[in-house]
């Protein structure tokens, strides 16, 4: 059974992933990085990447109460993985960064994300409030969705380069 500690600490960094994925976006796009077509799909992205985050913080105001579950070690864990993403994002980046390596950061920030709410998916029956493993199952299925679009883009671009 997993426990209470490890399941805080992984909705953490869930929602720390979920910043991060969306700062990234930002930080790319007003970096030059990505084409205008790009832009359009990824905003979307971005969006539900916002909603995501909202709903899990309710989520954990819920479980708070429900599971005894303390916001305040979760918030601090988004905090830290948010910025540890951060560093990644500049180190993958390196000096001269082009179109090509913007998307595919972006998959791997995306992939993290996946792999982030399979775990959480698969310790949800540890969880009293079932409205959680409903949750995170539905924001894993969007998350497939948003390593699917930036894949996507990352082939495109280099099969057009
Ligand atoms: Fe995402």
């Amino acid at each position: 059974m997993a426990d209470k500690e490890m399941i805080q600490e992984k909705i953490g960094e869930a929602l720390g992933l979920e910043k991060a994925a969306q700062k990234a976006v930002e930080q790319l796009d007003s970096r030059g990085l990505l084409e205008p077509e790009h832009v359009k799909k990824l905003s979307k992205m971005k969006d539900e990447a916002g909603k995501q985050e909202q709903k899990m913080e309710e989520l954990v105001q819920e479980l708070t109460d429900s599971d005894g579950f303390d916001s305040s070690t979760i918030e601090e864990k988004a905090a830290e993985t948010a910025e540890k993403a951060s560093k990644i994002m500049e180190t993958y980046l390196g000096e001269n960064p082009d179109t090509q390596e913007a998307l595919e950061f972006l998959c791997l920030a995306e992939g993290g994300e996946v792999v982030h709410y399979e775990v959480l998916a698969s310790v949800a029956k540890d969880v009293k409030n079932k409205k959680f493993g409903t949750q995170v199952r539905a924001i894993l299925k969007q998350e497939k969705g948003h390593l699917n679009l930036c894949t996507k883009l990352a082939k495109n671009n280099a099969a057009s380069a």
